[in-house]
């Protein structure tokens, strides 16, 4: 069985959902890296002034997240206090790619996800895990799919929460990310030159998992 496995791709392309079921077929503690990104926005909301890089500096500096994966959920803490549902609003959807532009930041989540990726075996998705965090990773999976098919994703995971927005504004918020996210100057979302190339568009959730742990056994 593969040990390290990455999974990277834009937001919406499933990595999160199918790399939950792979974790718990196989074993591997799952590890959500954009949940990190997610925290750090979230922390910067809560100083309640207008966001600037400085404010998400101040905010990333003296962060205490913790990451506890269990029952196929993860949930997530800052300085002790539960944000598991507080960190998937389109509140923190508008700056969290703000939030991951960077330097500074994302040299030290990456720091703590190399850290959290040395004990067990670990499926860890994000956008450059496979070309930055972890560029030693056993199996490199790049996920991908249409942006209408993900943002039909993620309306349908937001509406179910309760939170009224409109295809369009989702499909919108995609694109935007999708492109703050690939065209950033730091490790910027790209396919590693070893990973597979998967398209879920058109694909079931099954029909994913069932690849990625073929490759995993592999
Ligand atoms: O996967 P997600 O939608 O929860 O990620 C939230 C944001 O964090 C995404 O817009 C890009 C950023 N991110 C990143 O830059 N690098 C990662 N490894 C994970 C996420």
């Amino acid at each position: 069985m593969k040990k390290v496995v990455a999974v990277d791709g834009p937001a919406g392309a499933g990595k999160s959902t199918v790399a939950k079921i792979v974790a718990d077929k196989m074993g591997y503690t799952y590890i959500d890296t954009g949940a990190m990104y997610r925290a750090v926005a979230y922390k910067t909301l809560q100083m309640k002034k207008n966001v600037t890089d400085e404010l998400i500096l101040k905010a990333a500096a003296d962060i205490d997240i913790t990451l506890r994966y269990e029952n196929g959920a993860t949930r997530v803490f800052e300085g002790g206090a539960e944000i598991t549902d507080k960190i998937r609003t389109p509140e923190i959807n508008a700056i969290v790619s703000q939030v991951a532009k960077l330097g500074a930041v994302r040299d030290k989540m990456t720091g703590l996800q190399r850290k959290m990726a040395q004990s067990d075996a670990v499926i860890m998705d994000g956008r450059d895990i496979g070309t930055v965090v972890l560029p030693r990773a056993d199996l490199k999976i790049f996920l991908v799919a249409s942006v209408e098919e993900r943002a039909k994703r993620r309306h349908k995971e937001l509406t179910e929460k309760g939170h009224d927005v409109s295809f369009e504004e989702i499909k919108k918020s995609i694109e935007n990310r999708d492109k703050t996210d690939s065209e950033r100057e730091i490790a910027p979302l790209k396919q590693a030159d070893d990973a597979i190339l998967l398209d879920t568009t058109g694909l079931t959730i099954e029909e994913v998992t069932a690849k990625i742990i073929e490759l995993c056994q592999g």
